[in-house]
């Protein structure tokens, strides 16, 4: 079933006191959620057991890695395998986001790579894809976009296809203030779902959750929510603030 999904990304931020306060803050008398309502806690590699722990009662929280390294074990110093994030318990891992893609120029090819251990260990991934902003003053962002989907997840079978999460964030938008508008985030999901359906049938398509993800705070979660493909956010800044990501969970409904 399609889910409804509030997934925080913490990038490289807090240190452990904080993270463990952040952490607490945000789960501690939680209202109830739907049924179909996930939340998730991308925080840094030191954090990720600590954080398992902390949410291990209660079954809308999971915590996810923010990346993991394309090949399975071996001379790769400093690198993290998806055997090792499985080993601690963890369900889920962001995958090619810009902030990797750019400045360690992750490929589509090593992204499929990263998937694939992934699934291989149980691990759903949330792929990011998401154009700069010369792709977008060009207009050509439904092409470049279509190409990351097919490069790195077209080779997957349909059913380990409507497990991901696919987060869309556009470059200009992510850390800028500048967010896109509904009406923008709504045309890209929707299309990402056309071309998910003509790969892998509307069924599948309509299972998959996507969600958007650049510059999502409370002020404008509701609206970015009632977008019809619009089904979460991926947060950066505002997932570092107890009150603003506790607004946005409630934003799911
Ligand atoms: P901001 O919410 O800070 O724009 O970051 C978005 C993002 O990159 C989430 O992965």
């Amino acid at each position: 079933m399609r889910k409804k999904i509030a997934a925080a990304n913490w990038k490289m931020n807090t240190t452990f006191q904080e993270a463990e306060n952040l952490l607490r803050t945000i789960t501690q008398n939680s209202p109830l959620l739907d049924a179909n309502i996930q939340v998730v806690f991308a925080v840094p590699f030191p954090y990720l057991q600590m954080a398992s722990s902390m949410v291990a009662e209660t079954p809308h929280y999971n915590i996810a890695a923010q990346n993991c390294y394309h090949q399975k074990s071996g001379a790769y110093t400093g690198e993290v395998s998806a055997a090792m994030l499985h080993s601690i318990g963890v369900h889920y891992c962001i995958v090619g986001h810009s902030e990797r893609r750019v400045p360690f120029g992750e490929s589509n090819e090593q992204l499929a790579a990263k998937i694939n251990l992934l699934f291989e260990y149980g691990i759903v991934p949330i792929f990011c894809c998401g154009e700069p902003l010369l792709i977008r003053e060009a207009g050509t962002e439904n092409s470049f976009v279509e190409n990351q989907l097919k490069e790195s997840l077209f080779h997957l079978p349909a059913t380990q296809l409507a497990q991901l999460i696919i987060a869309y964030e556009p470059i200009w938008a992510i850390g800028t203030g500048k967010t896109a508008t509904t009406d923008q985030a709504q045309a890209m999901h929707a299309f990402i779902r056309t071309v998910l359906g003509k790969k892998y049938g509307t069924a599948v398509a309509e299972e998959t959750s996507l969600i958007y993800g650049g510059s999502v705070k409370a002020s404008n979660a509701n609206e970015l929510f009632d977008a019809a493909d619009v089904d979460g956010a991926l947060v950066g800044g505002a997932s570092l603030q107890a009150e603003e990501f506790k607004a946005i969970i409630a934003a799911l409904k």
